[in-house]
């Protein structure tokens, strides 16, 4: 490879790595997320195409790969719902867990005798590689429903998480002492085996609201994963959009814990202290009282500010668009109208926002949870949409619930609350919600979308 090249491929890695951060910083503003969406996709071109450069590979290999992943990448882009959208993220980090892990174990099969920086690498690339893949396909299976969702725990579960570590801190230095040889890659297959079950036995006793910390972490162990094979390839790039996707995460994790009022050690661990007996019911007493949507308008019509707090079920129904166009017609009947955003509502970071944003609902309309709490009790009417868990004031009051302790949005406090929902079901977490049967509290029951329609028909046909 001449001077030349090596000098561009250089530039290109650069220019890359500064794309990514720019992307990442556009992410924060919700005006420039799409925007810093699309210079990262550029940084990531950029950075293939270098590397394909550099690696002096037979891009016959690389291209057929590209081409099957974008396909791939392509119809899942279209075709999965925006509710997916979490297990579809934790499959994608597991990609990314399972990719750096292959990366490690194919440098040390060509490699048996690389030095001792190169063979912390590789280690470092399947371990946390092999937690994050075989983690992030548990948290998948909760996610889509196809394992039960909440803590699966069963006995000496954390006695057996222990003697997994130990026996990973064994054999990783008995490999980094000694590489070579049938029994040190016996070894080495055994420290994969070992990562891979430490990433499910520690998933699984996780479940309910504690997901999004789970997968904001995976998504922060499969880009440190990625930056131990940037180490191993000795790809700068590499490095560089690893360690983002790393901290990135890591900063995720302690907003997602914050949203929670939750430490990452009691939400890792926490399910091992239930074992233990600490969990106890939270059954709420009272009758629920319902509402038609003929008297719910009545109310909203002598509404003077309105708070709609949006959730889950917002999503399921699809009924952004119906909820903006009640928004407009309360605030063309005189209400102060605002959308109070939970940043753990719905089933990912921004769910919410991103729906809102899809229905032209104006940012200067939407206010975060610590905005609107405040003032919750000067408020004439809170509409809570297909929310559940984020409205709970059990979290405020029943100290035995297991979402003591999370902020919500204190919904109960305003002078009436209209929750629309289908059913009295519980939400994410499994937590039975007492608002539903509060004094100041009336339930529209029904379909979201279908349930605004008729509101919106309401004020049209007064
Ligand atoms: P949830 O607590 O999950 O409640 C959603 C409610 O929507 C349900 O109670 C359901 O009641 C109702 N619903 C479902 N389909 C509906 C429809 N078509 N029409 C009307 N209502 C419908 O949602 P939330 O309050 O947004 O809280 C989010 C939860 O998910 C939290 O526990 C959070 O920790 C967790 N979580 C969040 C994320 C992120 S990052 N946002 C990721 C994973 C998990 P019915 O069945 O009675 O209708």
């Amino acid at each position: 490879m001449t001077a030349t090249t090596q000098t561009f491929i250089d530039l290109g890695y650069i220019a890359a790595s500064i794309l990514f951060i720019l992307g990442i910083k556009m992410l924060g503003k919700q005006e420039r997320a799409r925007m810093g969406n699309l210079m990262s996709a550029l940084g990531m071109l950029i950075a293939i195409t270098a590397a394909m450069f550099e690696c002096c590979l037979d891009f016959t290999w690389v291209i057929t790969g590209l081409i099957i992943g974008s396909l791939i990448g392509l119809i899942a882009a279209r075709t999965v719902k925006m509710t997916a959208m979490p297990q579809m993220v934790a499959l994608l980090n597991g990609f990314g867990g399972i990719a750096s892990l292959l990366v490690g174990w194919e440098n040390y099969h060509s490699q048996p005798d690389s030095n001792l920086l190169v063979r912390v690498a590789v280690l470092l690339a399947v371990l946390i590689g092999g937690v994050a893949f075989s983690g992030s396909l548990v948290a998948y299976g909760k996610l889509a429903g196809k394992i039960s969702g909440r803590p699966i725990l069963f006995k000496l579960q954390a006695l057996i998480n222990i003697l997994i570590l130990a026996a990973i801190l064994i054999c990783s230095l008995y490999w980094l002492y000694e590489p070579r040889g049938i029994f040190s890659y016996l070894v080495f297959l055994f420290i994969i085996a070992l990562s891979l079950s430490l990433g499910v036995f520690s998933v699984t006793p996780i479940g309910g609201a504690d997901m999004p910390v789970v997968i904001a972490l995976l998504n922060s162990y499969s880009g440190l994963a990625a930056s131990a094979a940037g180490f191993i390839l000795l790809n700068n790039v590499l490095i560089v959009a690893g360690s983002l996707v790393g901290a990135s995460g890591l900063i995720l994790t302690g907003i997602m814990c914050k949203a929670m009022n939750r430490s990452l050690g009691n939400v890792l661990f926490s399910g091992f202290a239930k074992q233990s007996g600490k969990a106890v019911s939270t059954s709420v007493q009272g009758e629920p009282k319902p509402i038609s949507a003929e008297d719910a308008y009545y109310v909203l019509e002598a509404a003077a500010s309105v708070i709609i707090v949006p959730g889950y079920g917002m999503a399921v129904a699809q009924a952004q668009h119906a909820v903006r166009e009640l928004g407009e017609i309360l605030e063309n009947n005189g209400a102060e109208v605002r959308y109070a955003i939970h940043p753990v509502a719905g089933r990912m970071p921004g769910h919410m926002n991103v729906l809102l944003a899809e229905a032209n609902v104006l940012y200067e309309q939407l206010a975060e949870m610590d905005d609107v709490n405040p003032i919750m009790d000067t408020v004439d009417v809170c509409i809570v949409i297909g929310a559940n868990d984020v409205v709970n004031p059990a979290a405020r009051e029943i100290e035995s619930s297991p979402i003591y302790g999370m902020p919500v949005i204190d919904v109960d406090k305003a002078k009436t609350v209209i929750v629309l929902k289908r059913s009295m079901a519980a939400g994410f977490a499994g937590v039975d919600n007492p608002l539903f049967v509060k004094e100041n509290t009336r339930m529209l029951f029904g379909d979201a979308k279908a349930t605004v329609q008729q509101l919106v028909t309401e004020f049209k046909e007064s």
